[in-house]
Formats: structure tokens, sequence, C-alpha cells
């Protein structure tokens, strides 16, 4: 049989990613979901219904759990997920800038935590060349709507909401990933990938732009090191249900998550 999945978080990404794997039954078994507020569970794509699992549950039947959730998910499910022998892949990588966190759900087991490439490619790349690394600038350019969030203080709002009303476009934050993903929490996990591809949080500058004329979310990635320079340039299309999130994230979890049940071909 195949890969026992649990997806942990089933709004955008957690139904898309029910959709995708849903194609490959010989492969890969989605048992349910880890979400009380999920709205409904079954995938408009399979019409299959999800059971709404307890993590209790859900760490007896899934081999993998595949957070797509929220950093706070993160926090409360990963240590005991990664403790109980179960292993984790994050799509929330922003809450991994807390070490403490980093600590328990990277570096301990006897469960192995994944981290998506999600909404970027190239991480492959900055991880081999970690050692090598001066700087990495990351130029992020979404929308002023894939930007607003609740959570954000009024002055960074009132600048989100005025580069939506101009036309023009505006940068909104420039600084270290870890204050971008504090104003950005679900918004900027990226940053945290490129950061923690690289080995170092310090290495990674993050800028950001609102620009009300973008269609796909844009991330420039430059990466200055003694073994070279190297610069990706990623535009992406927004997820039809959230336009915070790309619609490529799900299915980088859907290729991991299938890699990890041993369809090829294995780049590593
Ligand atoms: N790595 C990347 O490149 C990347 C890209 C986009 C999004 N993300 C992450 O994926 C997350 C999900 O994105 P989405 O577009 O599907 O969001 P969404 O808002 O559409 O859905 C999130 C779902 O998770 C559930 N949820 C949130 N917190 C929870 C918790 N503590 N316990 C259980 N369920 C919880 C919500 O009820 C909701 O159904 C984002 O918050 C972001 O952190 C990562």
């Amino acid at each position: 049989m195949g890969l026992n999945v649990v997806l942990l978080g089933y709004g955008a990404i957690g139904r898309s990613l029910h959709g995708m794997l849903a194609r490959h039954p010989d492969r890969i078994a989605v048992i349910g979901v880890l979400d009380g507020r999920a709205p409904k569970t079954a995938d408009d794509a399979t019409g299959t219904p999800l059971p709404v699992l307890d993590l209790a549950t859900a760490l007896g039947c899934a081999e993998v759990i595949a957070e797509c959730a929220s950093p706070a998910a993160v926090r409360e499910f990963g240590p005991d997920i990664i403790a109980s022998g179960t292993d984790l892949l994050i799509a929330s990588l922003g809450a991994l800038v807390d070490p403490r966190l980093r600590g328990l759900v990277l570096e301990r087991g006897p469960g192995r935590a994944y981290l998506t490439t999600g909404a970027i490619g190239g991480l492959d790349l900055v991880r081999a060349s970690a050692g090598t690394i001066d700087a990495i600038d990351l130029d992020t350019r979404k929308p002023p709507a894939a930007l607003l969030h609740p959570g954000l203080p009024g002055p960074l709002r009132a600048g989100i909401a005025a580069a939506a009303t101009s036309g023009d476009p505006c940068t909104v934050f420039s600084g270290s990933v870890e204050r971008a993903v504090e104003l950005f929490p679900s918004n900027i996990n990226v940053a945290a990938a490129l950061a923690l591809a690289a080995g170092g949080f310090t290495r990674v500058h993050v800028t950001i732009t609102a620009d009300p004329a973008a269609t796909l979310t844009r991330h420039e990635i430059r990466i200055q090191g003694s073994g070279g320079n190297h610069t990706f340039l990623i535009g992406n299309a927004a997820d039809p249900e959230n336009p915070a999130t790309s619609a490529l994230t799900a299915r980088a979890m859907a290729s991991g998550l299938l890699r990890l049940a041993g369809a090829g071909p294995h780049f590593i």
C-alpha cells in the first residue's frame, strides 16, 4: 500500500494538495485532516470525504503529516509529531525562525522534518553552496492584496493600502528574515526557506514591494559568495483560493510527498 498521509491544514494548499495526491492512489493514501476549522473536508476535485482527526488518532495512522496550516500549527503540533516518530513535511517555514522550535523540530527525532521547497526553486543550490555564501538578497514583489492580513501594524497596513490606491509600486519592508516573518508570518516563508538552506538567518536580507500592477508574485533571489554568484527570478501565479499563496506550493508539496513515496526522478 502507499504512504499514509494526514494533512495538517485544509485550506487553499490542503485542498489543492489533496486533489493532486488523489491521482496517485497506488503511492499515497490521504487518510484525514487535522484542522477543526476547515469548512469542508471533501475536495471538489475528488469528492472524497476526509475524516477530521485529533492529534492522537493522526499520529496512530500517519507515516507523514503534511503541514499546510500556519506557523502557529507548526508551534502547536510540530514537536509532538516529531517526538512521536511520525515524519512532518512543513510549509510554514517562517515558524522556524524561532531557534528553540527549530531545535525541537529539526534536531530531535525520531520523526524526520522535511521542508518543502514551496514557492521557490534553487534551494538545492543554496544548500550545496551554504559554506561559500556571503549574502543573499531576496526581493519579493506581490499585489497589495497578497500582503494584507489582520495582524499588520496600522502604519504598514496604511502603506500597503496607499500603494493599492496610488497604482504605483511601493517598498513596504526592508530588513531581516526574522522581522519579515514577524510582520508577514504567512506571506514570506520563502525568506525562511533561503535562510534555512543557507544555514544562517543573518546572511539573508529581505525587501518586500507592494505592486498594484503585479499579476504574479515575483521573487528575485541574488546569491553572492566565494563559490560564485547566482540569480533566480521566479514569477508565480496565485492559488485561486488564496491570493497570498502561490499555486506552486501545493505542487511542490505533492512532488515532495510523491518522492517520499518512492516516485522518481530523484534529484538530490
Ligand atoms: N513555503 C512556502 O513557500 C509557502 C507558500 C505559501 C504558504 N505557505 C504556508 O502555508 C500556510 C497555509 O496556506 P493556505 O494558503 O493553505 O492558507 P489557508 O488560510 O487557505 O488555509 C489554512 C488552513 O489551515 C488551518 N489552520 C490554521 N492554523 C491551524 C492550526 N493551528 N491547527 C489546525 N489547523 C490550522 C485553517 O483552519 C485553514 O483551513 C500559510 O499559513 C503559510 O504559512 C508556505
